[in-house]
């Protein structure tokens, strides 16, 4: 609920949290609170305190109070010594700026950004406008807020007002002042096979930065951040959370400056970022969430699983069962055929796997990684009869069909690149940065966006095909278009970014029945904006099931399980060259959208049977999976066991998994989220137990050899 009180003060209440700002003395936007939900006395005694230091209305010589003044979009050149917000760039070369209130509005409605991912339907926004005393920019800072969560969704759009064209240097999303810099920060870092390891470090003077450059969000670094107290565990204390809704590069900063003011504040990465704006235009940033939780990281993580479920993926696909995928790759990789896949199709459809993924190499004359991608047409000298054979021979085993493309990207050595060299990002008398042998397509330009749209959909058109994996396997390096003007090259990042999501969503309208799934290298643009598109994610290229428990459990800090495509695979490990027991990979691959990534026509009898059970088993819970809260119980980062939980919204039933990383003796686990009231039926062993029994005593875990895992179902009957 949005509550305005005087006209200067905005108060924006949600589940249980309060987020306040209000226009000071002088006309400026200042942040008042944010936090644990309070009445609206506690934030007039705060206004006051506020007001008693703001210096005088004609004081012209009290700029210098910028820099401790919380404010709610910093400004440069005016005596805050911060990382500004919005840096303008005018055609004299000054760029100093003051933003100034110039009034508010609210409405019933959410923004819609153009050409971005955004929060979807409901709620209610505020838009408070400020406008810059030395120049024509206007910005619209706007507010989401809703009753039933603890998030507010934070954005802007700048416009141009003046006669003259400016250019935006930096365009964050947000900026929020702490007075309290007693705080450590939480990113999730990794790098390729090892995506969204949590790591908190304490917050000492100065910046810390979370950033990609890579144009996209990255292996290394993810666009969310939390502020977290030292006393704050899973289910306790305070934590403040940040998660972008972008897939390209972005900084998220911490600063904490020698005021003893701690800043957090971010968006689309200002490095190499510039953007013109002639009059009357605008720039809108992506948009930033921002929730609060005293309920430790636990809570912080459920409210951002439940709004990104409600407000951000697909509605049409985000609470439908998942279809139980088996994909070629780790069976395959390029060297397969249509009679090895059939194969492979019909006796996954003897395990009931419902749909079979047909990934790299079957188009052009793609036969290894150096080549091919762009010629987006089937190879019919490796698949006879092309993909309706392997198509046909889905429908007789009664099985949906699949297909991996890459379509942001160039083999050099491909009819597409032959054809248009200009298509590749780059400049053309310097040799181009090559990774996996390959080169980015430049969807800056729409005609590329436009080639890829036409071969694809061709694709989709032609063939009977219910899902898509959409890769994209390298970095962007050359940030550089030929066709941007000398002044625009600045823009080349973001507008690669809009060129991705362009297609995403003409894709999806153009095919809405087919399901999306992402991928870029495993998990190297999971993010926010991403799942608007794609409601499941590859989680990483890293299959063993040891280390996907940390990378899942990493993931799951800002993402919904649902999100998380999770695949059985052979041992030794590919990856890791691990082995485990296939039962444990069941078990992790189980705490997301699972499926298969292996050959199955060489699977023993023993594990034939052992994946007939598992889908029985993953039938049962899948509903779970796509609409319950998700408890992390055993942080495998820091001992030697793994246990999560999932528990429905009626908390009547529960799902958990807990894994041995070392031989282990009998042990108990406390659970969380229960009902202390109801009594739970542990299904396997029909034994009783009370809810305050699990979560004070513990449900019983046996002794298990390392790598084993225990599964336990507990449901009130
Ligand atoms: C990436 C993906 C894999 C697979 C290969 C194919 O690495 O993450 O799952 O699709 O590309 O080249």
């Amino acid at each position: 609920m949005i509550q305005i009180v005087e006209d200067k003060i905005f108060i924006l209440n949600g589940h249980k949290i309060t987020y306040a700002l209000f226009v000071n003395k002088l006309g400026f936007l200042q942040n008042l609170y944010f936090g644990e939900k309070v009445d609206n006395n506690f934030l007039y005694s705060l206004q006051e305190e506020w007001d008693k230091k703001t210096p005088a209305a004609d004081d012209l010589n009290k700029d210098m109070y910028f820099d401790t003044m919380p404010s709610e979009c910093a400004f440069y050149g005016r005596g805050d010594y911060n990382e500004p917000s919005i840096i303008v760039h005018r055609n004299d070369g000054s760029e100093m700026s003051r933003f100034r209130y110039a009034g508010y509005e609210v409405k019933k409605c959410i923004p819609a950004l153009k050409g971005m991912p955004c929060v979807r339907g409901g709620g209610e926004s505020l838009f408070v406008t400020l406008k810059d005393d030395f120049s024509g920019i206007k910005i619209v800072l706007h507010y989401l807020v809703f009753d039933d969560f603890d998030i507010v969704a934070r954005g802007c759009e700048i416009i141009n007002t003046g006669n003259d064209c400016v250019t935006l240097r930096r365009a964050f999303s947000f900026c929020l002042q702490f007075e309290d810099i007693d705080y450590s920060l939480l990113c999730l870092s990794g790098g390729w096979a090892r995506e969204r390891a949590p790591e908190t470090n304490k917050l000492g003077h100065g910046i810390t930065k979370i950033q990609s450059t890579r144009g996209i969000s990255s292996h290394q670094f993810n666009p969310f951040i939390a502020l977290v107290k030292d006393d704050c565990g899973e289910e306790t204390g305070k934590c403040i959370g940040f998660e972008l809704l972008y897939s390209g590069s972005f900084s998220l900063c911490a600063e904490v400056n020698g005021n003893d003011k701690l800043r957090v504040y971010g968006g689309i990465n200002e490095m190499n970022f510039t953007w013109m704006l002639h009059p009357a235009e605008s720039f809108e940033t992506p948009q930033i969430l921002i929730s609060y939780s005293n309920n430790g990281i636990g809570y912080l993580s459920r409210q951002y699983a439940n709004f990104l479920r409600e407000k951000i993926i697909n509605p049409q696909y985000v609470y439908k069962e998942r279809p139980i995928v088996i994909n070629n790759w780790e069976a395959t990789y390029f060297n397969f055929d249509e009679k090895k896949i059939c194969e492979i199709i019909e006796a996954a459809s003897k395990l009931n796997i419902d749909t079979f993924v047909l990934d790299d190499g079957w188009f052009g004359k793609r036969n290894l990684d150096n080549a091919a991608l762009g010629d987006w047409v089937v190879n019919e000298t490796k698949l006879k009869g092309g993909l309706n054979t392997i198509i046909q021979k889905c429908n007789e085993c009664g099985m949906k069909f699949g297909l991996w493309f890459e379509p942001e990207m160039v083999s050099e050595d491909s009819d597409l690149y032959r054809a248009h060299p200009e298509f590749a990002v780059g400049k053309r008398d310097i040799e181009p940065a090559r990774s996996r042998t390959q080169l980015v397509l430049d969807f800056t330009k729409q005609e590329v966006v436009d080639y890829v749209f036409n071969a694809v959909s061709e694709i989709l058109k032609t063939y009977q095909i219910s899902y898509v994996k959409w890769d994209m396997n390298r970095s962007l390096s050359e940030f550089y278009s030929t066709g941007l003007d000398y002044s625009r090259q600045g823009e080349f990042s973001h507008r690669y970014v809009l060129g991705v999501y362009s297609l995403a969503e003409r894709l999806m309208s153009a095919f809405p029945d087919i399901f999306f799934e992402g991928c870029a290298g495993g998990g190297g643009r999971f993010d926010a904006g991403m799942l608007y598109y794609f409601p499941q994610i590859w989680t990483s290229d890293n299959t063993d099931a040891i280390d996907r428990c940390k990378i899942q459990w990493g993931t799951s800090y800002a993402y919904p399980i649902s999100a998380m495509s999770c695949h059985v695979s052979v041992c030794p490990n590919h990856q890791t060259n691990r082995t485990t027991p296939f039962s444990t990979r069941g078990a992790i691959a189980s705490l997301g959208a699972t499926g298969y990534e292996l050959d199955a026509t060489k699977l023993t009898d023993e594990e034939k049977n052992a994946v007939i059970v598992q889908i029985d088993n993953y039938k049962r819970i899948r509903d779970l999976i796509v609409h319950g809260d998700l408890y992390r119980i055993r942080n495998p980062f820091s001992g030697s066991e793994f246990c999560e939980i999932v528990v429905s919204k009626d908390k009547k039933s529960t799902y958990g998994v807990y894994l041995a990383l070392e031989d282990s003796s009998e042990t108990q686990v406390c659970l969380s989220g229960l009902d202390q009231k109801y009594v739970y039926r542990d299904i396997k062993t029909g034994v009783d137990y009370s809810g305050k029994l699990l979560m004070e005593q513990g449900f019983d875990i046996p002794i298990l050899k390392k790598y084993e895992t225990y599964v336990f179902e507990l449901k009130v009957l």
